[in-house]
């Protein structure tokens, strides 16, 4: 039997609030609606299912991020990425009602959440959808996050994958608690559900303590597709043991291969197959009639991006502040400064080029936090795409968007038809649930 054709898979990516990866979008005069009209939500994503996506995204922070200059004045004036955020549970379930095959996926932290939250919400979500749910799992970045739930700081790095894999392990116990015949609602013999079908749980190890069982009857999919975002060696394990989705931004094609190839090298060492999970790396595209309108479009876009608000963002994600350096500082010699924390000289030396400034770094951060820019018509963005699916350096592709929603219905009506005509991509939905978009197997072998 010949192989399956692979296919590109594509996610919409967004954030309800007023900035995606583009600190410009809110302030875009291609903007229809502020980010508290759920019309904009209901639009974003009914263009996407019209284009046959696989999934629409959310992320999320839990709180506002105070690292730069030790304030938030800056964040609130200019709309950082953490100024403000509606909380993107209720948002998909609203959608699930306005959409019918669109995969929906909310970002929840293991680090501030308790598996019992997790469960029962996904569990709903997976309910009301039947089957479209995705939880992207995520650790948390910074101490604003801790101080909101009451910790003095955020907890360190490692110790935050610890704690999620053992979040993991309690949250497939309660899932599994039920299994999946366990409801009968008989109303002749008046049985509502067989108790040898449904079995206790009693967790006790390092970080939780939880007795179960879960209290509602697993969803048609027994859990959420899990999506995963780590970077370090110590998140890649994570995604590589956990994940059936993985987010990931490369700058290059060489880079975006060698990602990959770890993530596939890793899952086999966890015993599952290379190809278990998706791995869907983020552009952002600027489409035009001509290349020239395009690159004229991503450069006036570029131009509303404040590097101040930049640096914020990164300053919040590094959980460092970037705050006392002058703009000038080239990030080599920051990243050469043993005074700084080794994860923040890391980040800096994996980022910029050589000679680069902190206002320049700050500038690329504020236009698309370092998701590549593609400029051009729909044949050349779709051509760019497919060398990268086809060279093994993703799966598919994660879209950021610049403008809402033109960003997405530009998309859908320039570079879907391109896609479909280089025959990679498909040309209607032929599965209900989300693992069936994605071509994973139904009961993923993710979580032993
Ligand atoms: C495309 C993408 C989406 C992400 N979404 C979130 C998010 O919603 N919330 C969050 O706290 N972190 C998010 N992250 C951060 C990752 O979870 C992760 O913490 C980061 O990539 C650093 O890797 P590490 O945790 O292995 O150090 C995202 C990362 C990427 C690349």
């Amino acid at each position: 039997m010949s192989e399956p054709k692979r296919e590109i898979h594509l996610a919409g990516f967004m954030i309800a609030g007023p900035v995606v990866h583009s600190h410009a979008l809110w302030r875009h005069p291609l903007t229809t609606r502020p980010f508290t009209d759920p019309r904009l939500y209901v639009e974003v994503a009914q263009t996407l299912e019209n284009g046959l996506f696989d999934f629409l995204f959310f992320a999320d922070r839990l709180g506002v991020s105070s690292q730069l200059n030790g304030g938030r004045d800056l964040s609130f004036r200019y709309g950082a990425q953490d100024a403000a955020r509606l909380d993107p549970l209720p948002i998909v379930s609203f959608l699930a009602a306005a959409t019918t095959r669109l995969g929906l996926g909310v970002t929840r932290s293991t680090t501030y959440y308790q598996p019992n939250h997790i469960v029962r919400s996904f569990t709903t979500l997976d309910h009301l959808t039947a089957g479209r749910g995705a939880w992207n799992v995520v650790t948390s970045m910074n101490d604003s996050e801790g101080r909101i739930f009451g910790h003095a700081q955020h907890m360190e790095h490692d110790q935050r994958y610890d704690r999620a894999d053992e979040f993991m392990e309690v949250a497939f116990k309660l899932w599994r608690s039920w299994d999946p015949d366990a409801l009968v609602q008989d109303k002749a013999t008046g049985i509502f559900a067989d108790p040898a079908r449904i079995r206790s749980v009693a967790h006790h190890g390092a970080f939780f303590d939880v007795e179960g069982p879960m209290n509602m009857p697993p969803g048609p999919t027994g859990h959420p597709v899990i999506i995963q975002a780590g970077s370090s060696g110590r998140g890649r394990r994570f995604g590589a043991r956990w994940a059936e989705a993985i987010f990931t931004i490369n700058r290059t094609i060489e880079e975006a291969r060698a990602f990959r190839d770890d993530v596939r090298r890793q899952a086999v060492a966890y015993g599952r197959a290379p190809d278990s999970s998706r791995i869907l790396t983020a552009i952002m595209p600027f489409i035009g009639r001509t290349e020239a309108e395009a690159i004229a479009k991503r450069d006036e876009h570029n131009a509303l991006a404040r590097p101040e608000l930049g640096i914020a963002t990164l300053s919040s994600q590094l959980n460092f502040d970037f705050g006392p350096f002058a703009l000038e500082t080239e990030i080599s010699r920051l990243a050469d400064d043993p005074a700084l924390p080794d994860a923040v000289r890391e980040k800096l030396r994996t980022t910029g080029e050589p000679g680069m400034t902190l206002g320049a770094l700050g500038q690329i951060w504020a236009s698309s936090v370092r998701v590549p820019q593609l400029a051009g018509t729909g044949a050349q963005i779709a051509a760019t795409m497919a060398a990268w699916f086809e060279a093994g350096a993703c799966d598919g592709f994660v879209i950021s968007p610049a403008y809402l929603p033109g960003s997405f219905t530009e998309f859908v009506a320039e570079i879907v038809p391109e896609l479909q005509h280089l025959g990679l991509y498909r040309t209607r939905y032929t599965g209900q649930t989300l693992r069936e978009h994605l071509g994973l197997p139904a009961v993923a072998a993710a979580q032993r």
